[in-house]
């Protein structure tokens, strides 16, 4: 019976079994599709990632940059970048802006989310940029969306004066006519969400909305005494029960992806014990557990929900993200010698596979 797990686990890992023909979209992948698979070092021992950050991002799409801006464990840099996502299962089409554009003309892609979403708008551009036009990206309070900056909104579960924090506006549009928006906030809110709406409406089914919220629910956070996990499965709850199951527009829950700051899942931000080891280490630490269960919350809501939420799916990122503990701003210098190190954000080439899963999935 061993032996023939062995050797099952053999064959799969050498040869998966579907990987041949099979494109990773829509159909191969399902409503609520998992994606499976490992980082595997290019075939071309020059290759670092799908574009230079440096060169080939339009000038407001210019994010921090492990290439630019690291200036620790530098000597790791080339490995980092010269890593490929190869999912078990199927075929990641290869991005290609042209179709990207086609595909999407006369759509409006909606982001919503936190700074981590802000990470994918800007590799969205940055992926796009040959058939962007124009754009632009700026911190919110520059912006005069009078509507939401002039409320304060309250967060569920954070008792006191926590309000929460409008982050970042950005749109750009497509030489196709397609128009890409960001609308980055820290934490859902109904009433927020339909302050920010409100310039969108009508939506119709030519609209995609990417949404995520995770990172300001902190399972560690001292500074936060109410039960921010519970707060963030009755948040979701609400914004799919109420928002986006009865809109017209097609939704993705983009997953969260991982953190590794330590502590058995990887989540241990704010004790001093921990942050001042993973300072010791002047890199993110790998995680023996990890926070899947913000994905697999959502797919258990998502089946149950049925029919009702046909038009919501799912950007399955996590797992493509779990592995990579060495390609965190924090390893290359991010949050060193302020108070911790940055084991949230992602250097761009593991961003950039969230949209190279996106555009197998829309297009
Ligand atoms: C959302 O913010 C509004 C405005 O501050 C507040 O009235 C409402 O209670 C908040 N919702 C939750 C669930 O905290
Ligand atoms: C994460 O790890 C801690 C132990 O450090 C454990 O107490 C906690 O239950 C874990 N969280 C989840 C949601 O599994
Ligand atoms: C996450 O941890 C669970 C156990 O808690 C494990 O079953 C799962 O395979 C892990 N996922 C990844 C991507 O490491």
């Amino acid at each position: 019976m061993l032996s023939l797990v062995v050797l099952f686990l053999v064959v799969h890992k050498a040869n998966p079994v579907r990987a041949a023909g099979v494109v990773c979209d829509d159909q191969a992948l399902g409503q609520i599709p998992t994606l499976k698979g490992s980082w595997e070092t290019h075939e071309d021992p020059h290759y670092q990632g799908y574009y230079d950050a440096g060169a080939a991002c339009p000038s407001w799409a210019k994010d921090w940059d492990c290439m630019l801006d690291g200036d620790a464990n530098r000597e790791e840099l080339p490995d980092t970048y010269n890593k490929v996502f190869k999912p078990y299962d199927c075929n990641l089409r290869p991005w290609n802006a042209e179709k990207f554009s086609e595909c999407t003309a006369a759509r409006r892609i909606i982001m919503i989310g936190d700074s981590l979403m802000r990470q994918q708008f800007m590799s969205l551009a940055c992926l796009a940029n040959d058939v962007v036009v124009s754009g632009e990206h700026h911190n919110w309070d520059e912006e005069k969306i009078p509507v939401a900056m002039e409320h304060d909104y309250i967060a569920r579960g954070i008792p006191g004066d926590f309000r929460i924090p409008r982050q970042y506006i950005g749109r750009f549009d497509l030489k196709s006519g397609a128009q890409v928006f960001l609308r980055a906030f820290g934490r859902f809110n109904l009433t927020l969400w339909d302050d920010v709406f409100k310039e969108f409406l009508p939506l119709t089914d030519n609209d995609v909305i990417i949404v995520n919220f995770g990172a300001w629910y902190p399972r560690y956070n001292v500074h936060e005494s109410g039960d921010p996990w519970k707060a963030w499965q009755e948040d979701m709850t609400e914004l799919i029960d109420q928002r986006l199951s009865r809109y017209a527009a097609r939704s993705f829950w983009r997953s969260s992806s991982a953190t590794h700051f330590g502590g058995i899942n990887g989540t241990m931000t704010f004790e001093k014990s921990v942050s001042d080891a993973l300072a010791a280490a002047g890199r993110c630490q790998p995680s023996p557990l990890n926070e899947s269960w913000y994905e697999d919350w959502m797919k258990t809501f998502l089946r149950s929900c049925g029919p009702r939420c046909s038009k919501i799916g799912l950007l399955p990122v996590f797992d493509l993200t779990q592995s990579r503990h060495d390609a965190h701003h924090g390893n290359f210098g991010r949050g060193k010698g302020t108070w911790i190190l940055d084991c949230r954000h992602f250097c761009t080439s593991v961003v950039d596979v969230w949209n190279i899963v996106l555009y197998n999935q829309l297009c």
